[in-house]
């Protein structure tokens, strides 16, 4: 006898799998002169690293593609190699571009087909935590084409009319409310399509990827950021970073 209570085949929800991409190829300029940024170390362990693990720290994740600078593939394999990852994840390496889009794009055209969730994420954000990443996933799962964590500001912002010459007083031209602005952090979630669809269609040079979906009339929602997930790109932003790992370990020990 059958057992008619089994759903068939085509009933069963499929599981959709999630792949992150990691633009790693900046230079890292604003942090002084040494390795391209995401090699740099934070309590000994590059930061790349430390945004793979958490990526990784997500049991949704199921491919992480790294976009090194064009001469460190090698470099970054060797790195990822050598240190400890979970084995439900596997590893992509692909060169970079001149832009941090483009580096995005060409981590896009290495996604195998099978992901139907993508995330980006920079690699100078090494310390999000993986309730962010899951929180950011889930609202792509729920139906969401594209999804920012985001945080409130402590600061006002000015729009100015930028000086020309380096130093010179800038005009204030706009204050914006700061109770309707919001900082956005990464990862950042995306239906894949749309995200591939954003990438072939928007040229302008944009800063993330979200921008390029709110540039083809989609809804972006925002979902709650961390503290945690803020961007390392000047020298205080890395002895911030290294405080943060010691308060965890700190806390670990409890
Ligand atoms: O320069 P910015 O801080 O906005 O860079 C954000 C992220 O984009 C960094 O992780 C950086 O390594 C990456 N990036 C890249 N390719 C570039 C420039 C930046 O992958 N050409």
């Amino acid at each position: 006898m059958s057992d008619v209570s089994r759903p068939s085949p085509a009933a069963v929800p499929v599981e959709t799998r999630t792949a992150v991409v990691i633009p790693a190829a900046g230079k890292g300029v604003r942090l002084g002169p040494g390795a391209p940024k995401a090699l740099r170390a934070l309590n000994g362990t590059p930061m790349l690293i430390h945004a793979v693990r958490a990526m990784a720290a997500s049991r949704a994740v199921s491919l992480v593609v790294v976009v090194a600078p064009p001469d460190g593939t090698a470099e970054v394999k060797s790195l990822l190699d050598a240190h400890a990852l979970p084995e439900r994840t596997d590893f992509l390496v692909v060169p970079g571009g001149e832009t941090r889009q483009e580096s995005v794009k060409l981590g896009l055209d290495a996604l195998p087909p099978d992901y139907d969730i993508v995330l980006v994420h920079d690699a100078a954000r090494p310390l999000v935590p993986v309730d962010t990443v899951d929180g950011v996933i889930e609202a792509v799962r729920d139906g969401a084409s594209a999804v920012v964590p985001a945080l409130p500001l402590a600061d006002t912002v000015k729009e100015v009319e930028p000086a020309t010459v380096t130093g010179e007083p800038e005009p204030v031209v706009a204050t914006p409310r700061r109770a309707r602005l919001r900082a956005v952090q990464t990862p950042q979630g995306f239906d894949r399509a749309t995200l591939i669809r954003a990438h072939e269609t928007v040229t302008d040079d944009v800063t993330d990827d979200a921008s390029m979906v709110e540039q083809l009339g989609l809804t972006v929602v925002v979902v709650p950021g961390h503290e945690e997930a803020f961007k390392v790109t000047r020298p205080l932003d890395l002895v911030l970073a290294e405080a943060v790992l010691a308060r965890r370990r700190l806390n670990d020990g409890f």
